[in-house]
Formats: C-alpha cells, structure tokens, sequence
C-alpha cells in the first residue's frame, strides 16, 4: 500500500549524505525545499477553476446576529456567493461531531451554524469570488447587525467566578495534594507568599492558517490544510459533513510552524469545505495575521504561590494554586500547578486549579501548554524564598533534588537533572555570581545572572508505521505523520536509516497525508517516541524477514539478528564483510519487488505507570537593564537540557534554542491586550504584539544531559525535545532581572513601565 504518493513532493537527503547515527547533527532532509519555494504550503496548492474565500469576522463579543445584509457584497463583479449560518450547506447538529481528536471536554464551536456569538473575531460569513481581490473587497461590504449581551473578558475582575473543572467534562484529573501545607506553612520559620501573573499570547506562527480544498470529478475533497495531523482534520471534515472516510484526504506535507495552533482544526478548514460542497468546485481560504488572534491563545493565568522551608532551606510547604480562563464553550485545562509537586522534595503540597468563562474563543495549547505558566510562578518563587534563605538559588534547588516524585511517591523513569544544573553552571560561569543583587554594572546598564529549572512531560502515544524496500535497494517509511519545522522528516530517516544500515540518502520518510498509517497529532514532544519508536520496530520486523531470506546461503544458517549486520545495502555475518549479500540481491532471488513490514507502536503501560515521567532542564541567562529606560536586554542564555537520547543533535538543539528565544520572548515581550469594553483583542498584528527579533536574542548555547530512558522509549531511548526549551526560561530572566536591579517582578512580559 504505501509507496511514495507522488505529488507529495517528500523530501530525500542529498546523494553522499552517507550513513548517520543517532547522535550526529544531520541537517534537515527539507530545508532546501523550505528555502527554495519547492515546499509548497496549503494556500499555495494549486487547482483548475480555484475560488476564494474570504472570511467576514464579527465584531461583538457576545450576543445574536441579527441580520446579515450581502447585498454589496454580492454586487461585487467575480463574487460567487456569500455563505452564512442562513445559507450554508447541511452540517450536523449534535456536539459530537464537531470534537476533534484534540478536543477539550465541552461544546465545540460550529462556524456558520447559527446566529450565536460567542467572541469578538468570530466568523460570521465567507465571501466565495473568483479572484481573491473580489473576494476580499466583498467581504468589507456585508453588513452584520447584532442583538448585543453583555460579556466578560477580564480575568482578573471575574476572579470570584472560578470553579473546579468539571473531571467528566474536561477528561481532568484534578491536581493532588500531600501532608499539611497550611500548617506547615503557619509554623514554618522562613517563607514567601505571592501573586503571578501571566498576560494572553498569540502563537504567530509564520504560515498563515490556509486550506486549499481541491475538489475533485467524482466530489472527492482533496484538502491541503495547515494542521498538526491531517488525520485529524480528515476526521473533522467527515463528522461535520457527514461525508464516509472515502471522500476526504487532507494533507500537511509542510507547515511553516504552528505551535500547538495546529492541534485543532481551525475554522477555515471547515468554512473551505462549505465552500466546496455548496459549489462543487475547489475552494481556498486563507486566514489574516489579524484573524490568527481569532481562534485560541495561550490562556491568561493568576497565581498565588506559598513556599516555606527551614532555617537550612529545607522545603516545608509548596502551595500553589492557579485560576485560568476558558470559553463558555469548552472547559480547556492545563497542567498549571502540578509541576510544582514534583519538582521539588517537600512532605507537605498543597495544589489548586480553577476556571473562569470568559466570552473568548477557547484557549488553545501553545508550546509546554501548562507549564510556561506554571513553571514561571513557581521558579521565581524558588528565587525569592532562596534570598529569604540567603542562599544560591542553585545551591537551593540542590538541597530541595527530589530524588523521586514526592507527589506521586513514584521513582523517575529517568532524570539527569543534577548533570544540567552542573553542565548549565559550569558553562555560564555561575560560580562566580554575587548573591547580592545590584552588586554588577556596566556604563549605564546594571548586570543580573538568573537560573530556573524547567520540566516537561515525556509522553508517547500509538502510531503505526509502514517500512517497504525495494527490489531497487531504497527504503520507503511511511506514516502520517507531521512535521511542523521540527525536523521530522530527517529524524524518522535517521533511525531507519540507521537501523538498517543504509546511506541516509536511500532512505525516505514520508508524512502529511492522512491515508497513511495512523498517527498522533504532531504534540507533546511526543513524534520521536512515538513515530520514531515505529520507525524503529518497522525496520527492525524488516530485518528478521531480510535474514530470513539470507538464510538460504550456508553463511547464515542458524545466526539470529544479533550475529549479523546491515551494512551500505548489505547483510553479513558480524565481522565477516566479504560473506555479505545484497539486500536488492535478496529481493530479487525471492523474486520480490519489494518487502513490507508494518508495525503498531504503543507505549509500554504498565511499566511506564509505575514511573513519574520527565524531561528537565537548567537555565542560566544574564541580563542587562537600563533603568532609567526601563529596558531589559537578555546578553547570554545557556539551556542544559537533559531529553533522553538525542536522535539528531542539530535538529534537537535548533529545538530547544528556537524555544528559548520563545522563552525570551514571553518574558519581555509578548502580550495580547483586550479592551474590555469591546471584549476584544486590540493589537492583533506584528507591530503592536511584540515577538523577539534578531536584534533581542543573544548567542544561546544548548547543552544536552547524557541519559537514556528505555521505560519511555524502549526502541530509542528517546524522551522528545519540542517543548521542554521554553519552560523556565521566562523565570530565568525574572529571576536575572532581580539580581541586577533588586526589583522583583512576578508577571510576563517584563515590560519597560514595569521596571521603571
Ligand atoms: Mo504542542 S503545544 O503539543 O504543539
């Protein structure tokens, strides 16, 4: 079944890239595709007869259209149509058809539906034309009247409306406790209590979010959509539209970035489909940078935080609790407190998570979703209760090292912490700070070093995977995967490649078609352990058949895997190079065209639940501040990364780096403001949401731990690294910025007003 599917233009590593191994910095199988315009992106497919869409966005946050007034619109020369909830092709009514494989307990949004309003920036119509200018100019004339109730969009002032998310509703468990905080707390001799916070940020991908529905003769969609799984969106598209599995293929065989905006399908894809079916012809909608801050974020979050220890800086209490916001749709959860019951020892913990509604879109997960925020709070809490101590803030967090997870009184599958705090230090030069704060200068700026610890969950899901090698000697590897600038295509060739010996060039992995094998959403820093991990036992199951066949010649008769070797294209006995065969040889005298091997990929669950599971990291910067500017420059940033083993050591430090400038990003930048009169998102465009430039990142140096984890990942040892890189590093700065002016500050971003 899965031989390379021609159009999907797949990439291959260049002739005499030669053999890797896990470990080498290998570059990227697509790069030259991405750079050169050779990897088309889902607004750039083409298509015979192709319309536009164009989206009309509302603008009240809550409420009822009331009427909808198309008639300029339509007056438009090359407008086909304009669709609204009036109008639209049939869709299902009940809420089940409309939950993604990603979806959060609750009702999803039905674009187009009804006349409900549930936020400013919600689509209220799609102006189809022939050209995308018509279409675009059209959608600026509908006129849309609403019956307007009042709404909520201020977190802060609706504090008082928190409640527990519903366990059944939102598939949460809510976070444990241990021992007796409270207590522990009120008789503790040295302690810290505060309040955190963190603003609404946008992902900006660089990709707009774009499907091109192609609609073929027999009314197959065929649908390049911008996605984090095709399979999901192929779901999505046949549930809402009740079309059988058979009419729908999406595909993602690039993606320019998505962050986790990706996990779900966004409301161009389904608006794209409308489109389609209501004309029967091919359709293209592609969103606006302004429309990108329509549709999820990353939830704003309050804090309140008690730390308590010992005159030793012994922990004796950890209490932390957080309230986000959701939409009245759905009940979006995060992994907000939890991190902060297993970071550290301490016998007395006490965790805490609410919600608050709001009349936003549903918050959408964005990079270590949970634990950007949670590990922020509790890291600059660590620091400050470590000044209370007068201690190091590294020699603090050494003496709180939980040698296991205290919570979950469970031991760690793997956790080479204690090697990043010492690499990181080492290689920054941690040593040699002074604990005082404003004790460095330099002309104008006052100097600050600050460190956090960052944690992240080490997951793996189920996938399946296809190895075919053919009679030609080339090595297909298929699964519908996703790569959105991580760098899987180059990772999943590298371990089949690896793992049967060949050049990395004859080998191909292709993804981003959902008539692949099954795989996850491209989340969690999961692909590696996951897809890989098949990867891995596909060509493994490929081997045992390829000695099977060479067992036909004396010189194997008998041996088992581990007494031969794969080598260029070749099998031979261990150290006996001459005796070796072919593999296409092998082929051919089975009179094969090619061998196929599939193999189901699934975590090892009951092993893996007897273990706490974690990635972690040491982060080490040093900042600049001027104050009376108020502004905060980042000069040096180290990242000591402890992920298990490292697979591509290119692609995983460009990983956690990219995530660092993320990290920076978030600490001093990146802030979605509401005008809560208009419950609206104001600054939805790249000059007025600020994300780092070149100009605000310095070099950033990424260390990786040596360790290996084969409870998480017996095929590869493998732990992933997509998200692990931005975690702590907003409370790295914080913690900087205190050391340098003595001003603490307990919110992200770290603007100038906040530090003047
Ligand atoms: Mo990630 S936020 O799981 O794409």
């Amino acid at each position: 079944m899965t031989d390379l599917i021609p159009d999907l233009r797949t990439p291959t590593a260049p002739e005499g890239t030669g053999r890797v191994h896990s470990g080498m910095a290998v570059s990227r199988t697509d790069g030259r595709a991405k750079v050169t315009g050779a990897a088309h992106y889902a607004a750039e497919i083409p298509a015979p007869d192709l319309a536009y869409g164009v989206v009309v966005s509302g603008t009240v946050a809550r409420g009822h259209i009331k009427a909808i007034d198309t008639e300029a619109a339509r007056g438009v020369p090359g407008v086909i149509d304009v669709i609204t909830h009036e109008n639209r092709p049939k869709m299902r009514g009940n809420d089940l058809a409309y939950k993604d494989m990603t979806a959060p307990g609750g009702s999803p949004f039905r674009p187009l539906f009804s006349s409900r309003v549930f936020w400013s920036g919600q689509p209220v119509a799609l102006v189809v034309a022939e050209t995308f200018e018509a279409a675009r100019h059209a959608a600026s004339l509908v006129r849309v009247t609403y019956d307007i109730e009042e709404h909520d969009t201020n977190l802060l002032a609706t504090l008082n409306r928190a409640y527990k998310p519903r366990p059944m509703k939102a598939g949460f468990t809510p976070p444990g406790s241990k021992g007796d905080a409270d207590q522990a707390f009120a008789t503790a001799p040295v302690k810290i209590e505060a309040e955190y916070y963190n603003a609404v940020e946008h992902h900006n991908p660089m990709e707009m979010f774009a499907s091109t529905v192609v609609y073929g003769e027999d009314g197959h969609l065929t649908i390049y959509d911008k996605t984090q799984s095709s399979q999901n969106s192929r779901w999505y598209v046949s549930h809402v539209f009740g079309l059988s599995k058979n009419k729908v293929t999406v595909r993602n065989p690039y993606v320019g970035g998505a962050f986790g905006s990706g996990l779900r399908p966004q409301y161009q894809l389904p608006l794209a489909v409308m489109g389609a079916l209501k004309l029967k012809r091919s359709v293209r909608v592609v969103l606006t940078r302004r429309q990108m801050f329509s549709f999820g974020h990353r939830p704003e979050t309050w804090h309140k935080i008690k730390l308590a220890a010992d005159r030793d800086g012994k922990l004796q209490a950890v209490w932390h609790e957080a309230i986000q916001e959701t939409s009245r749709l759905e009940d979006y959860v995060e992994v907000v407190v939890n991190w902060s019951g297993q970071l550290y020892a301490c016998d007395n913990i006490h965790l805490g998570y609410q919600l608050v509604e709001q009349d936003r879109a549903t918050p959408i997960d964005m990079r270590a979703p949970g634990a950007a925020h949670g590990v922020h709070a509790l890291e600059v809490a660590m620091d400050e209760l470590a000044y209370e101590l007068r201690m190091d803030p590294l020699a603090f967090r050494l003496k709180n090292y939980a040698e296991h997870n205290h919570l979950e009184d469970k031991p760690f599958s793997s956790k080479e912490l204690r090697q990043c705090y010492r690499l990181g230090a080492e290689r920054f030069g941690w040593k040699d700070r002074p604990v005082e704060p404003r004790s460095m200068r330099d002309g104008d700026e006052l100097v600050g070093w600050g460190m956090a610890t960052g944690i992240w969950d080490s997951l793996v899901m189920i996938a399946r995977v296809s190895a075919v090698l053919h009679a030609d000697g080339r090595l297909v590897v298929s699964s519908a995967a996703s790569d959105i600038g991580t760098g899987t295509y180059t990772v999943m060739a590298m371990i089949a490649a690896e793992r049967l010996g060949l050049p990395l060039e004859r080998v191909t992995f292709q993804l981003g078609d959902s008539t692949l094998p099954l795989a996850p959403v491209e989340g969690g820093s999961s692909h590696v352990t996951t897809v890989g991990g098949g990867v891995a036992g596909a060509c493994d199951k490929l081997k045992a058949t390829l000695l099977k066949l060479a067992q036909k010649a004396p010189a194997f008769k008998g041996l088992k895997l581990k007494d031969v070797e794969f080598n260029d294209g070749r099998i031979h006995p261990h150290g006996q190079p001459e005796q070796g065969i072919l593999l296409s040889d092998l082929l051919a005298q089975a009179g094969r065209e090619r061998i196929e091997e599939k193999y189901l990929m699934t975590p090892q669950m009951l092993k893996q639940r007897k273990f706490s599971r974690a990635v972690h990291s040491a982060v080490f910067v040093e900042v600049r501040v001027n104050e009376r500017l108020g502004m905060v420059r980042v000069t040096r940033a180290v990242s000591a990364v402890a992920a298990g083993r490292i697979i591509n050591a290119k692609t995983a430090a460009s990983q956690v780096s990219g995530a660092v400038v993320w990290g920076i990003s978030q600490a001093l930048h990146e802030e979605t403001f509401t005008d809560h009169r208009l419950g609206r998102f104001m600054n939805h465009n790249y000059a007025e949401y600020h994300v780092a430039v070149n100009k605000d990142i310095p070099a950033i140096e990424v260390i990786f731990a040596d360790e290996e984890d084969r409870i998480v990942s017996k095929q590869l040892g493998a732990k992933g690294v997509g998200e692990i890189g931005i975690v702590g590093v907003a409370a790295a700065v914080a913690n900087a910025v205190f050391h340098a002016t003595g001003k603490r500050l307990r919110t992200t971003p770290i603007t100038p007003d906040k530090v003047l």
